[in-house]
């Protein structure tokens, strides 16, 4: 059996291993981001000469990068994880910075840039907002909507984007926000599609939608008004059917890239030629020439940036590590499996085996967050960690999920914590079925930590143990203390049903829990925030139940240090270790 401080530093091994992701390309240089300082750091490669130049540290979101400029645009957040955020722009020739500072900080979605001005979405206690800067750091609002909406795309004048912009909870309508006359047009191919993020060209608007059955790629004229599909000079694509499309965009004067994702697994097109990439999933790329680089991970390798030659197929790691070998071997297999839950419903879980764990052994049932999110075939710190500690990994994508189709991503809406609990209530029952699992614990964070709170009292005797970060115990005291985006994001999830809040929040039913429950909170977090968690730890004091209660202090939801990762992970595998390893 595996000693308890070694898998302390099999954990510490797996978290600081560095990513590497691709931001753009512009001026001879790759501009990407990397972990390797331990935190996400902002860097460019002269890929001629190899001089790697540091553009700006602690890095939270970072723009689109256009080839004919020479800047790059990025946020950092300036609120100890409040998501607080400045903009900034950096020249990628001298590394010279500027704030744009009339944006003052505020909570910022999207960012975009077409070279000349910078789109940005953004949301405040009270609106959701888009705004607007130049590269001398002026700035100016433009609309503000309680809507949902995230720009996508700006060129010459207009910024597009999508949002819930017809009141319709389980529809996203596109946005054209005209700069000249401050026309907010709102677009959609068919009532009752979800579009998916418009980027401009010219006259010419690719984007993702549902209208014509499953997820396609079109073209919209904006002049003339009509409805085009895509030609690429290749047709290898056509030989591949995906459930979507999870990136796309122009390049080199209205040709176009794209990624197609089917069972969390990616394959990348320019063009229409395929790229030969291996089996995973691809994060990001940028086309330069007859050269492209791509980001790459999986469930068992962390995200590397690889240079494709588009004439010879040949493909080179130019950044990235590999892992441990202590760590490598440990990760035995991943691998999709399905199941059908209580009402024949059919779900896929990801699942992770560890070399470490016997047949049946301890396992956990990761819940993912979002809940519009999925466990992909891409590196996960945190399904890692796990395994490589001796736990099976089983990671279902409950309904809601995304990347089996719309109907499916819809399935939750009006009913959080109520199917997709169940979901996750089978995926125990299949990992003990299958034996796999014996002990289960379930285990995750921010939409999975609500998930973990919920099942470990509404389903109280599935489980052995329960570890919720960042987690939802009661919505209707969260909604009050979110801005405006996350007041419309819960009355979104919930279609509206505010009578569903009670009976979906932990708080009402703390009584029922029955097994040890380990809670990992940031101080900080303002989409989940700590107060109504801090509540219902005080009552599970009152009620005399087994918990363990972590706050990390000054974080925020969106960890960007590897040290707080590795600071939420070490409490869990303490914990597991004493309620589930034997
Ligand atoms: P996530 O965070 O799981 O990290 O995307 C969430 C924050 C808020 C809500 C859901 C998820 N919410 O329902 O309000």
């Amino acid at each position: 059996l595996m000693r308890l401080a070694e898998k302390i530093k099999l954990v510490e091994e797996v978290v600081s291993v560095p990513h590497y992701n691709v931001a753009g390309y512009t001026h001879g240089k790759l501009v990407y981001t990397t972990t390797e300082e331990g935190v996400a750091c902002l860097w460019s490669l002269d890929t001629s000469s190899g001089l790697k130049t540091r553009l700006a540290d602690d890095v939270y979101m970072v723009g689109n990068i256009v080839p004919d400029s020479p800047l790059a645009v990025y946020t950092k957040d300036v609120s100890r994880g409040r998501e607080q955020q400045r903009a900034y722009l950096v020249d990628v020739r001298n590394g010279k910075r500027r704030e744009i500072g009339e944006v003052e900080p505020r909570r910022i979605t999207e960012v975009c840039f077409d070279g000349k001005t910078v789109a940005l979405s953004t949301a405040s206690e009270e609106a959701v907002e888009l705004w607007i800067a130049k590269p001398d750091g002026s700035a100016e609002k433009v609309y503000q909507t309680r809507d949902l909406l995230f720009a996508s795309s700006i060129y010459h004048g207009r910024i597009a984007g999508v949002g819930v912009l017809r009141g319709d909870p389980r529809t996203y309508e596109i946005f054209i926000y005209d700069l000249s006359d401050g026309e907010f047009t709102v677009y959609t191919p068919k009532e009752g599609a979800s579009n998916r993020s418009p980027k401009l060209f010219q006259e010419k608007m690719l984007f993702a939608t549902t209208a014509f059955g499953g997820e396609r790629l079109l073209i919209y004229d904006l002049k003339e008004k009509r409805l085009e599909e895509p030609e690429y000079a290749y047709k290898d694509y056509e030989r591949f059917d995906f459930t979507e499309y999870v990136l796309f965009d122009w390049f080199e004067g209205g040709r176009i890239w794209f990624v197609g994702k089917r069972e969390g697994r990616t394959r990348a097109f320019v063009d229409g030629m395929l790229i030969p990439l291996p089996e995973g999933f691809i994060h990001m790329l940028t086309v330069v020439g007859d050269k492209v680089y791509a980001s790459h991970s999986s469930l068992t390798e962390p995200r590397k940036i690889y240079e494709v030659d588009l004439t010879t197929g040949k493909v080179e790691t130019v950044l990235g590590v590999g892992l441990p070998s202590r760590v490598k071997t440990r990760l035995d297999r991943a691998y999709p499996a399905k199941y059908r839950s209580f009402d024949g419903v059919e779900i896929t879980a990801y699942v992770v085996e560890s070399a470490d764990a016997s047949k049946p052994g301890p396992c956990i049932v990761y819940v993912h967050g979002g809940p519009w999110a999925e466990v992909a075939d891409r590196w996960n710190p945190f399904i890692a960690s796990l395994a490589v500690c001796g736990y099976h990994v089983v990671a279902p994508n409950f309904r809601g999920s995304t990347g089996y189709g719309e109907e499916f991503r819809r399935m939750d809406i009006g009913d959080p914590g109520g199917g997709d609990l169940m979901d996750v209530v089978y995926a125990a029952e299949w990992a003990r079925g299958k034996g796999l699992a014996s002990k289960v614990a379930i285990l995750g964070y921010s939409y999975g930590g609500f998930m973990t709170f919920l099942a470990t009292v509404k389903r109280p005797d599935v489980w052995d143990a329960g570890v919720a970060g960042a987690g939802i115990t009661d919505w209707e005291e969260m909604y009050e203390l979110g801005d405006a985006f996350f007041r419309r994001f819960v009355e979104i999830l919930f279609g509206e049903r505010r009578e569903l809040w009670k009976d979906r929040s932990a708080a009402y039913f703390a009584e029922n829990l029955k097994v040890p429950l380990c809670i990992m909170h940031p101080q900080n977090d303002t989409r989940t925030p700590l107060k109504p968690v801090l509540r219902y730890a005080a009552k599970l004091l009152e009620l005399g139940k087994t918990f363990e209660l972590h706050v990390l202090p000054e974080v925020g939801h969106a960890m960007t240090r590897m040290d707080d990762v590795f600071k939420v992970l070490f409490p869990a595998v303490l914990f597991l270790e004493k309620y589930i390893s034997k």
